[in-house]
């Protein structure tokens, strides 16, 4: 019903302005500037023998795994994997005691999630489970949950679930980092300072708005949209484009910046519109020339950065800025823009957009 949302004209929308206070809900408690990160119901010492993390998940959940993946790389130095949950429970990976099964599951009811948690458990690993539903599956049957507080996601296309799953990856990273000596203080001191600013500045993000609905209604004609970007802009472009394609129905590939001369730069024409992602300031070298490679051959570009690039967006059609942060939390400002596209593009289109065709909100068979 209309009051359920709040004014706003579908579920999808008002979840994304519930965004800035999902991710406070989900940092309450947690991250406090200089003290130690504490997790539910572990204890210091219950991660400490961990040489190797999984993360597994479906869909949405799955991209949000990928940026979870280099956060906790870089921050703590144990490697990890990301794999998608159905691929994952068959191709017999090797795991032992010592390896942490981290699941992803907003509805903590997907079955190929259920059953690779389910897998790692029999291997004697330890399984750790982020999840939005208290005393879902998942949670009732992981070693550890840690519960995303963005509340009720009612709309098939995920929002402010992901951006929460993010939230939880940053915290578990500055867990698993701090008594690993791998990353200075000031740096993970810094990153929890970053990561509390992080409400407001994705309240800021959503005054892109207006802007993602004027260029939505110009680009909705078209049949295929391209999502560019390095490292974990790419993992963000990946999220953009399957928003995109959820909800209104346009053909949408992300690639990775340096992959575009092994193949989609063939698929550039005049007028192809590239959706380019630009937000680390070590990558926009290597980002901008690809940006140059497809604008050369026709494309046009929407480009997402940062508010503190300089001489920023040139060749670009469209210019999207969101508030600057560490890069590592960089995707959390990102994905904003790209969900609003999407949503205005569906709009645009006349697509039922809470209820997308042929999807579920959640996968609980096979
Ligand atoms: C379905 C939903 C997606 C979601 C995926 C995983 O495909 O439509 O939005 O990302 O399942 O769901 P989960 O509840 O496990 O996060």
């Amino acid at each position: 019903t209309a009051a359920q949302k709040g004014g706003f004209d579908h579920f999808m929308l008002k979840e994304i302005y519930e965004q800035p206070q999902a991710i406070k809900n989900t940092l309450n408690g947690r991250v406090a500037k200089g003290e130690k990160i504490v997790l539910d119901k572990i204890a210091d010492g219950d991660l400490k023998d961990i040489s190797r993390v999984f993360i597994v998940a479906c869909g949405t959940a799955y991209h949000a795994g990928l940026v979870g993946k280099t956060a906790i790389e870089r921050l703590s130095g144990v490697p990890v994997d990301v794999d998608i949950a159905s691929e994952f429970r068959y191709r017999n990976p090797i795991l032992d005691k010592n390896t942490l099964v981290m699941v992803i599951s907003q509805s903590g009811e997907t079955a190929d999630t259920l059953a690779a948690l389910r897998l790692a458990k029999q291997h004697g690993c330890k399984t750790f489970a982020i999840t939005n539903v208290v005393g879902s599956s998942v949670s009732r049957e992981a070693d550890f949950v840690f519960y995303t507080y963005a509340g009720p996601e009612i709309a098939v296309a995920s929002t402010k679930a992901y951006i929460t799953q993010l939230i939880a990856l940053y915290i578990f990273a500055l867990y698993m980092a701090q008594d690993r000596n791998y990353t200075d203080k000031e740096t993970l001191e810094n990153i929890k300072s970053e990561l509390l600013l992080l409400p407001e500045k994705v309240k800021k993000a959503l005054e892109t708005d207006a802007l993602t609905k004027e260029i939505a209604e110009k680009i909705c004609v078209e049949t295929d949209i391209f999502y560019l970007g390095r490292g974990l802009d790419y993992a963000v472009a990946m999220e953009g484009s399957l928003k995109l394609k959820e909800i209104s129905y346009i053909h949408s590939e992300p690639y990775a910046g340096g992959e575009l001369k092994h193949g989609p730069i063939a698929l550039i024409e005049k007028g192809t519109v590239v959706i380019a992602l630009n937000t680390n300031a070590e990558l926009r070298g290597k980002m901008d020339s690809n940006i140059k490679e497809v604008v050369t051959r026709g494309a046009r570009i929407v480009e997402i950065l940062p508010d503190n690039f300089e001489n920023a967006g040139e060749g670009c059609d469209e210019l999207i800025t969101v508030p600057a942060t560490e890069a590592i939390l960089a995707p959390v400002t990102a994905v904003v823009p790209l969900q609003l596209l999407s949503y205005h593009v569906a709009i645009a289109k006349g697509c039922n957009v809470d209820k997308p065709r042929n999807l579920a909100k959640s996968v609980t068979v096979e």
